[in-house]
């Protein structure tokens, strides 16, 4: 059984040369932080009211779910908002809860339901049925979790079902891949479970699940040693408290415009309202040392987060080593990167990109293949990736694969190159940014 949300009909769409991009757009709100206000707001006392929540598939799937465990969701003009359940008052969903293309929906929900004497089946589209979710699963099972179901579930692959144990046991948790989804799940799974949950994470990854869960008044706290490690201890069986959430942009979606703006000669585009926690903007590191014209200003706080507006003019941009460490802190962001090396003087080296493999596609070997498509030199080792950059051709046909980052990052680069780029399939983008095609296109861009 794969999900019906995707069963489409792919949606081809090809990008032209343009002679400048200009104006001051708003990207929707942050994927990430939208997920966790829908599950927090779920099992808070009260109703939290989110505004700016992103209205993408992903996240709808999100609502859905939640609203199967119990929980009343409501969206009037564009505000949200969630009737919680309460902390460990969850129910048993009477539907499999259908995930689409969603990796962070689906992975921080088994960790919610874990601690739950229940079944909860867990379904997505063909991409999340070949995402590994043992990652997740394993440190669940440690608490007592049980995986249940037929499909391909001895494989930790979708389609399958969760069993929570009567009496979960807390643990503690060494997470071996830098992963916010993984950490996160085991903190959640921590909230109905009695004891003290810990999740030692040795780089740090983005931390909404944190900040979120402080906000909502859980008793969590976090240590940082001198390596930088963190260790994240969590008191289950805690009440939440419901709150009022304002989502900010995403950088992750901000990142197509702006590297839009600086390979597409004179352009000047500033985006608004940007979410700027360092956990989330490596790529902005990373074009400035390139050479990137990328200014930030107005910065201020909100809700907890620190957001700021963008803007950036064209640029030459210069090839740079993108060291390992930085991985986390952009890791959706590698395949419009990418795409900017391309137009970059000299060699740019990507190191540390063994997760690329696991996203919605095998996301270093896409990019690899949508680069070679267009006549650009690039060269994929296990972890690393790397791109000689130089005159664009373009031309090329970028097969997507269900991965709708590598959709948006081919439809930038023909807004660049030589002859137009097209990409075989543009449904995806629904799953994070529905405005792409119409705020790009404000812009100036030529998408047809
Ligand atoms: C996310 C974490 C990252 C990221 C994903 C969103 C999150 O995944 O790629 O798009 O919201 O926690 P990993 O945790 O697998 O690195």
């Amino acid at each position: 059984m794969t999900s019906p949300i995707h069963d489409h009909k792919p949606v081809p769409m090809t990008s032209a040369r343009v002679s400048k991009l200009c104006g001051t757009i708003s990207v929707p709100g942050d994927k990430s932080i939208s997920h966790r206000a829908l599950i927090l707001g779920a099992i808070a006392d009260g109703q939290t009211t989110i505004h700016g929540l992103l209205e993408a598939d992903d996240v709808m799937a999100t609502a859905k779910a939640m609203g199967e465990l119990g929980a009343t969701i409501r969206q009037e003009n564009d505000t949200w908002s969630v009737d919680g359940m309460g902390n460990g008052a969850l129910l048993q969903p009477q539907e499999p809860l259908d995930f689409g293309n969603a990796g962070t929906g689906s992975r921080l929900t088994m960790g919610l339901v874990a601690g739950y004497d229940f079944p909860v089946t867990f379904v997505g589209d063909a991409s999340l049925s070949s995402r590994p979710m043992g990652r997740v699963l394993n440190p669940l099972r440690e608490s007592g979790l049980q995986i249940e179901s037929a499909g391909k579930a001895e494989q930790d692959l979708l389609p399958l079902t969760t069993h929570g144990a009567p009496l979960p046991l807390p643990i503690t948790y060494r997470v071996p891949v830098a992963s916010a989804q993984v950490k996160s799940a085991i903190l959640l799974a921590g909230l109905n479970i009695a004891g003290v949950t810990t999740v030692i994470e040795p780089v740090m990854t983005r931390d909404h699940t944190e900040k979120m869960l402080s906000g909502f008044g859980a008793d969590i706290t976090v240590l940082t040693d001198e390596n930088g490690a963190r260790t994240i201890s969590l008191v289950g069986q805690g009440d939440l408290q419901a709150q009022d959430i304002t989502v900010p942009g995403d950088p992750s979606s901000a990142s197509f415009a702006l590297v839009a703006g600086l390979i597409v000669p004179n352009s000047d585009i500033s985006i608004e309202g940007v979410l700027l926690n360092p956990t989330r903007t490596g790529l902005f590191d990373t074009l400035i040392e390139m050479g990137a014209d990328l200014t930030i200003s107005n910065q201020r706080t909100s809700g907890g987060e620190e957001i700021g507006d963008v803007r950036v003019r064209s640029s030459l941009l210069k090839g740079v080593v993108v060291p390992a460490e930085r991985a986390p802190s952009m890791i959706d962001e590698y395949p419009v990167l990418a795409v900017a090396a391309a137009f970059a003087e000299g060699e740019t080296h990507m190191l540390g990109l063994h997760e690329l493999r696991v996203k919605e596609c095998d996301r270093l070997n896409a990019t690899v293949e949508g680069l070679k498509a267009n006549g650009i030199h690039c060269t994929e080792g296990e972890e690393d990736l790397r791109v000689i950059g130089g005159a664009v051709k373009g031309g090329g046909i970028v097969k997507t694969h269900l991965d709708h980052r590598i959709a948006m990052a081919f439809l930038v680069m023909g807004m660049a190159s030589e002859k137009p780029v097209r990409v075989d399939d543009t449904y995806m983008i629904n799953t994070s940014f529905r405005e792409f095609v119409p705020l790009m296109s404000k812009l100036g861009a030529n998408l047809t």
